[in-house]
């Protein structure tokens, strides 16, 4: 089994001074042993000081979003490089929100995530259907879809170094989490995707993180799931008491 996953995504959320304060509280918190690898990714412009709050702990930084270019002519981007150079260690890769908001395609994920790799960043690939989709019973579909997309062609070695976050849309914010059984049918499904991209070694390496309103009431359930490796949280993750509770489980 691998070793459980926590990341916060904090979204467009927090000034510099709540972002200190939130990983101060977070560090602290964590201090000693922690059963999980834990990771907060702040909206880019507060990436220092995080990084400055949580010099020589444990909890790792990553950024949102990033552009596959190392440098350029590509006005309002930051760069894999870039956000390796300023400490971070991961990075989310085609969040829905992007794919919903920004358009973030199959094809813009998977350049991204090899920036990230190439500069020595974890990507945190997240992938998942809408509730339409759900509806219609293509979720295996669609979410099949964006794993060959995202993930086909790359190395075993390459799948090994990343995380997968399946996070169901019509989950994500809403208050309306997945069951662990749902929660489990498609991570089942991921891993034996990723199996076929490789195989059945390498994939059982791969975390795969669920997302879509986690708390700390109902993170157990999921991670007892034999295919739940760990979580992706957004609401909860911008208090330290909450994240604090979901990372103990
Ligand atoms: P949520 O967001 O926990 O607020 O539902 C999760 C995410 O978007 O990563």
């Amino acid at each position: 089994m691998p070793r459980p996953l926590i990341a916060g995504n904090w979204k467009l959320n927090m000034l510099r001074s709540g972002a200190t304060e939130l990983a101060t509280a977070l560090r602290k918190g964590l201090e000693g042993e922690s059963k999980a690898d834990v990771v907060v990714c702040p909206p880019f412009i507060a990436i220092p000081a995080v990084v400055e709050a949580l010099r020589g702990s444990a909890i790792g930084v990553g950024g949102q979003d990033l552009y596959w270019q190392d440098s350029g002519a590509f006005t309002g981007e930051v760069s894999a490089p870039m956000l390796a150079d300023a400490g971070c260690r991961w990075v989310i890769v085609g969040h829905s929100e992007r794919r919903q908001y920004f358009g973030e395609t199959d094809e813009t994920v998977a350049k991204k995530l090899r920036a990230a790799q190439k500069a020595g960043l974890t990507p945190i690939v997240c992938v998942g259907e809408r509730l339409e989709e759900r509806e219609k019973g293509v979720t295996k579909d669609v979410v099949g879809r964006q794993v060959d997309g995202a993930l086909g062609g790359l190395s075993k070695d390459e799948l090994k170094k990343l995380a997968v976050a399946y996070e169901p849309v019509w989950a994500i914010g809403t208050g309306k989490v997945a069951t662990p059984e749902q929660a489990q049918e498609v991570h089942a499904f991921i891993r034996w995707r990723l199996a076929g991209l490789s195989d059945e070694a390498t994939a059982r390496e791969v975390r795969l993180l669920y997302g879509g309103s986690v708390t700390p009431e109902n993170v157990r359930g999921l991670m007892e799931k034999p295919d739940v490796n760990g979580a992706l949280v957004g609401g909860a993750s911008l208090k330290a008491e909450s994240f604090l509770k979901i990372v103990r489980g």
